[in-house]
């Protein structure tokens, strides 16, 4: 009888993983001088990504020289067994279905391009924070480059020890044009690129790890919260940050639809668009919380779709307002998904 039962035939795949959580697992590399910003960035990114419901994680220099690599000094043979060991810790969180940011100086290309290997090419993406030296040697937060110019420590990158630059970096951030908002925008296209971009649809349907704790409230949610309660004939629609927002959405879009040639896809966004205000506005003021959660749920399938009908017209058209658009369209749609969690476990 044949009772070997090799365990990748039960194991979780990588597939199932990123299903359940609604995203795809993959590895943004940054790369630049100490003091480049490169942390910065990545906090910031790693906050947004939550925001939006993604689950992300941040691998840092100044932790992991602190703990996995603490036997690790930083002459060149170092450099690159710290930068091997943070590939392969990597890969695993990114076999897992998480979005894990790498923040690294990781000096030479050979470094990276063997980080790359590992982790395998088609889920690195290679950020380059670029700042000068000058700059960095300026602000000097850890007031290390003042210690390396005195040579107390030997061997600091930019002053006695070399930084290659990325030459084809698929992210490159100049820090004196660009502010990390304008930053983040950047990596979060590249976030949303990958098919999972329609976020906070994954709410309700995953059911789990998402409760609305009053102390966690941002001010909009506040905002919502607070018109949960007030009774109907106090408040009006208008006061709803969810109607507000798809309002804004609304008069945003109808300028730019003007310049699209496509007149059936023009057609589509104006009816999506048009059809999430009326949608919160009509259950709103049907007065009974069950079939105020059922023209959520409608309104929210048309901010699906129109994000859907933006993605595609990014594809055809340069339009400077489209990712603030496409951003603030799935704040919405996160918002409407919260506001129907929060209307299903509160009775009216
Ligand atoms: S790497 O070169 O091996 O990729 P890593 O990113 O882990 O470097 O660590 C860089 C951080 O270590 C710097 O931000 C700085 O705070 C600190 N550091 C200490 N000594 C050096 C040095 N000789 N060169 C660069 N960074 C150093």
């Amino acid at each position: 009888m044949n009772n070997l039962y090799p365990i990748h035939d039960s194991l979780v795949s990588r597939q199932e993983k990123e299903k359940l959580l609604s995203q795809q697992g993959m590895v943004f590399w940054f790369t630049g001088l100490s003091g480049s910003g490169k942390s910065t960035i990545a906090t910031a990114f790693q906050r947004t990504l939550y925001e939006q419901g993604y689950f992300a994680e941040v691998l840092d220099g100044d932790n992991i020289r602190t703990g996995l690599n603490n036997n690790l000094s930083f002459s060149e043979a170092d450099r690159a067994e710290n930068i091997r060991r943070i590939a392969e810790v990597a890969k695993l969180f990114c076999q897992n279905g998480i979005i894990t940011i790498c923040s690294f100086i990781s000096p030479t290309i050979a470094m990276r391009e063997q980080a790359r290997t590992i982790i395998g090419p088609g889920d690195f993406v290679e950020v380059f924070v670029d700042t000068p030296l000058e700059i960095c040697e300026q602000r000097d937060v850890k007031g290390l480059y003042a210690r390396a110019r005195r040579g107390e420590i030997k061997g600091f990158t930019g002053i006695d020890s070399p930084f290659e630059a990325p030459i084809n970096p698929e992210i490159h951030i100049n820090t004196t044009t660009v502010g990390v908002k304008e930053a983040v925008g950047n990596l979060m296209a590249k976030v949303r690129s990958t098919g999972y971009e329609v976020r906070g649809m994954g709410y309700e349907v995953r059911g789990m790890g998402y409760e609305m704790h009053s102390e966690e409230l941002t001010e909009d949610e506040e905002n919502i919260a607070s018109d949960f309660y007030a009774p109907y004939n106090k408040k009006s629609v208008q006061n709803l940050i969810v109607w507000q927002k798809a309002m804004q959405i609304t008069s945003r879009l109808l300028k730019m639809v003007e310049e699209i040639k496509e007149f059936g896809l023009r057609d589509q966004i104006i009816r999506s668009s048009v059809s999430i205000a009326s949608n919160i506005s009509e259950g709103y003021n049907r007065g009974s919380n069950k079939e105020f959660i059922r023209y959520l749920f409608i309104a929210k399938g048309s901010a699906s779709e129109l994000h859907t009908q933006l993605l595609f017209v990014k594809e055809l058209y340069t339009f400077n307002d489209l990712d603030a658009i496409l951003n603030d369209l799935s704040v919405l749609l996160q918002q409407l998904g919260k506001l129907i969690q929060y209307r299903k476990s509160h009775g009216f």
